[in-house]
C-alpha cells in the first residue's frame, strides 16, 4: 500500500552540505519528498520529539546532537514507504550498515547517524504530526 513516512536529516549531515545526496538516495529509492522543512530544533523540542528514549543512558547525548544544528525534517510517500525508508537508511549504527545504505555512506557513529527514519505506522503517523500540519503535506 502507498504510505507515508517521516524522514529527518540530522545535524552531522547538514554541517557536511550532503542534504542533497541523501534526498537523492531516497528518491532513487522510490520514495517521494511530499514536505521538507530545514529547521534547527530547541533543546525542548528534541526531549518532545524523542520523549520515548528519555530513559535511555543516551538521551542527554541525543538531544545535545539533535539541537547542535539545522535538521531537514520531511514526509516521504510511496509504496511500504516505512519499511523501504528503514531499507535505504540502514542499520541504526553505521558499523552494521549494509553497503548502499545512507548511513554506510554517511554515519560516523551511533549517535551521528544522518538520518531518522519512523519504525511503524503508529510513530510514523506521531512523528509527522509532530512536524507538519496536513496542509503542508502536498502528495
Ligand atoms: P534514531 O533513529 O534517530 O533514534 C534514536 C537515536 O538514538 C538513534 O537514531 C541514534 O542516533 C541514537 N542512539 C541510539 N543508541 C545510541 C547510543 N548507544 N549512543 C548514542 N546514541 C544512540
Amino acid at each position: 500500500a502507498v504510505e507515508r513516512t517521516f524522514s529527518m536529516i540530522k545535524p552531522d549531515a547538514t554541517r557536511r552540505n550532503v542534504t542533497g545526496a541523501i534526498t537523492a538516495m531516497l528518491e532513487e529509492a522510490g520514495l517521494t519528498v511530499v514536505a521538507s522543512r530545514r529547521v534547527w530544533m530547541s533543546r525542548r523540542e528534541a526531549e518532545g520529539f524523542y520523549a520515548v528514549h528519555k530513559e535511555r543512558p543516551f538521551f542527554g547525548e541525543l538531544v545535545e546532537s539533535m539541537s547542535s544544528g539545522p535538521t531537514v525534517v520531511q514526509v516521504l510517500q510511496g509504496e511500504n514507504a516505512i519499511a523501504r525508508n528503514r531499507e535505504i537508511m540502514g542499520a541504526t549504527n553505521p558499523a552494521d550498515a549494509a553497503e548502499g545504505t545512507i548511513r554506510k555512506a554517511f554515519a560516523l557513529s551511533i549517535g551521528e547517524n544522518s538520518v531518522h527514519g519512523s519504525d511503524a505506522p503508529e510513530t510514523a503517523a506521531q512523528e509527522i504530526a509532530y512536524w507538519f500540519s496536513e496542509t503542508e503535506i502536498v502528495g
